[in-house]
Parts: structure tokens; sequence; C-alpha cells
């Protein structure tokens, strides 16, 4: 590649997101922990992968990733997926669109222009993501491919929307200082060929899959992924739904989550007995009843324990971090609780 070229576009990481509750900052806690008390883990599952963070620190086993949300199913593909991609492909399709200016009206301005987005990056936006289904469907890109320009689109918005990194609402009146530029993720050409990629309730998938980890990550307060990132999930969907209300977001009642919900705690005990694994890592912090009514965590740690000391022998492992919260809160420090179970298997 000559320098010319290696100066046309930049390159982004599966971490160059934000997202509510990922696990980046933690994944030496979190290896730390495996790798001291598990012994022969060939596959991990990560059945709330979010953004796929913790997933990236078992690339030398078999991933088996999962979420509700089809924005976060096509970025794991992009980053895990087992199928070969074309590096070159991606280059071009970036340098393409990022030099792309004029764009005419799509699904995008008519209903985003002006809010999350200036009018123009709407009209880029809309563009791009259309012409990626056209070739996708045309067989220009294979369905790895189509993954990874849809990522590079989602991680690409997350950078410029006029949010505070979230989809509740826009910054009224805010100015639209940088314009939207595609980078290139660099994902793994050849990933394990034993990965598979989910999206469904991690409840029905558990009846299906086993793995010898299975890492557990669900939402812990009331508020839906689906409504705090209903825009990306809009555009990776490319389904062009009607949208309401002053945040501009599209109907999401097949897409909520019962951990978010007072069926949390009933989930969760059926979701662990039909875990099929040796071992089973939980994540659960300890906002129970300390934050605000929205960010009181769904299921106690009574709960937890009673439920995971059926399954196996419980060990809990804690790092504090400075709590996040919107509203007031007394909370100033917090910790981060991992609950390691090690599994009763008959042999
Ligand atoms: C705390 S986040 C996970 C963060 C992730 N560990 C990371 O590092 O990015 C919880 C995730 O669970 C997903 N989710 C919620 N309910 C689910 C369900 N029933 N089945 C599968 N995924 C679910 C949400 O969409 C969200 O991405």
């Amino acid at each position: 590649m000559s320098a010319a070229e290696t100066k046309a576009y930049k390159t982004s990481l599966i971490n160059n997101r934000r997202y509510l509750g990922n696990k980046y900052k933690l994944l030496t806690f979190i290896t730390g922990v495996v790798n001291s008390e598990c012994d022969d883990i060939e596959t991990v599952a990560d059945i709330f992968a979010g953004t796929g963070a913790v997933s990236s620190a078992f690339t030398d086993k078999i991933i088996i990733t999962n979420d509700l949300m089809y924005s976060n199913y096509i970025c794991h593909y992009a980053w895990f997926g087992a199928e070969v991609y074309d590096p070159q492909v991606i280059i071009d399709y970036v340098v393409r669109y990022n030099a792309k200016t004029k764009c005419g009206e799509n699904y995008m301005t008519r209903n985003f222009a002006d809010t999350y987005f200036s009018k123009s990056d709407c009209a880029k936006i809309g563009y791009i993501r259309e012409d990626i289904e056209r070739n996708y469907k045309k067989g220009n890109l294979n369905k790895r491919e189509r993954a990874i320009l849809i990522t590079s689109l989602l991680y690409a918005m997350d950078k410029i929307a006029v949010t505070c990194g979230h989809y509740d609402a826009y910054r009224k009146g805010a100015e639209f200082e940088a314009s939207l530029e595609l980078y290139v993720p660099l994902a793994e050409i050849n990933n394990n060929t034993d990965n598979e990629c989910f999206n469904e309730d991690a409840n029905n998938l558990v009846k299906r899959i086993e793995a010898d980890l299975v890492y557990i990550d669900p939402p812990y307060n009331s508020r839906q992924y689906c409504d705090a990132y209903h825009l990306l999930e809009n555009v990776a969907r490319w389904e062009k739904p009607e949208v309401f209300g002053v945040a501009k977001k599209m109907d999401r009642s097949s897409m909520k989550s019962k951990y978010c919900t007072t069926s949390a705690t009933k989930a969760f005990e059926t979701l662990i007995n039909d875990i099929k694994a040796k071992y089973i890592l939980l994540s659960y912090n300890n906002m129970a009843e300390k934050g605000n009514s929205r960010s009181n965590a769904k299921i106690s740690d009574e709960d937890i324990m009673r439920i995971l000391s059926k399954k196996g022998t419980v060990k809990v492992f804690e790092e504090s971090y400075k709590a996040f919260t919107t509203g007031k809160s007394d909370i100033e420090e917090n910790a981060e609780r991992l609950f390691l179970c090690t599994c009763f298997n008959e042999e």
C-alpha cells in the first residue's frame, strides 16, 4: 500500500464508540478472573454482548455473540463473523462515501434533518445506507462486508450526533460542528470459523447453545437499550418505519427487554436454569436502592445469590469505579461486581 493510500482514510477499533454499560474498561478485571479461576475454556458465549467488547478479549477462543438489538448483531458479525471479507472492498467503499458531497432527499432527511444531525449529514447517512443495501442485493458485497460497512456508518454517526451518547433527546439548537466521516473498521479477516453471531432473546438462545463459559451482562435498570439507541437500530435495520415525538423514535414494542422490568428476576432465574456451561460469569452492578428510581437495579443481590447457588458454587469479585448518573444521586463510589458460578454438572 502506498503512503498516499494510507492517508486516504482513518481506521477504527471495536471500542471507538459510546455505549451505556460497555465493559471495555473492565476487560483486565474480567480476563483476570477468567484466567485465574476457570480451566479449559474453548468456547465463550457473550449473550448480552452490546458492543462486543468482552468477546474481543477472547479471540483465541470460539466466540458466540448475541444481542436483542440488530444494530449490535451487525457490529458483532463485522468484528467476529466467520465469513472472510476483502479489506480492499471496504477501503474502496469508505473512500468513495467520504468523497461524496451532494446527496438528495431521502428517509433520513425527511425524518431527522437538523435534529441529531445536520440536514446534509442526514442526506449522506441515508444515501450510504441505501447504497450498502443496493450493492449487497446485487451481490457486490458479501454479508460480512455489508456488516462492516454498516458498522462503519453507525460508528461515524455516533461520533457526530448532537446527543450525550444516546438518542433519548438531541441538543436543540446545538451547532453541528463535525460532519460525517466513515473510518475503516480494523476487523480480523480470518476469525475462528466456528464463531457464531445471534440476534435474539438470550433466554431463547441458551436453550440451543452450549459453551464452556457463558458471560452474562444484562441491563440492570429500567433504561431500555432500544429507547436509548433507536436511531442506530433504525439505520441498521433500514426498514424505514414511521417515527414519532420530539425524539423521533420508531415503534419499539417488539424490542423491549424483560431485564429492564419487574420481571427481571423471573427471567434471570429461567435463563440460569437453561444455561449449559462449565462456568457462568455475571456482571451486575450494585446500584440497588442507592441511586434514583430509574437507576435502581432490578435484581437484588439476594436473588442473584439464591439463583446462582442452585446452579453451582459462587464466588464474587469486586472492582470500584465512579458511578455514572444523569440525575441527582448521592452515589460517588460504586463497585462493578463479577459473580462467577462454577456449575454443578453431572458427568
Ligand atoms: C449492559 S449492556 C452489555 C454491554 C456489553 N457487555 C459491552 O461491553 O458492550 C446489555 C445488553 O443486553 C442487551 N439485551 C437486553 N435484553 C436482552 C435479552 N433479553 N437478550 C439479549 N440481549 C439483551 C441490550 O441490547 C444491551 O446491548
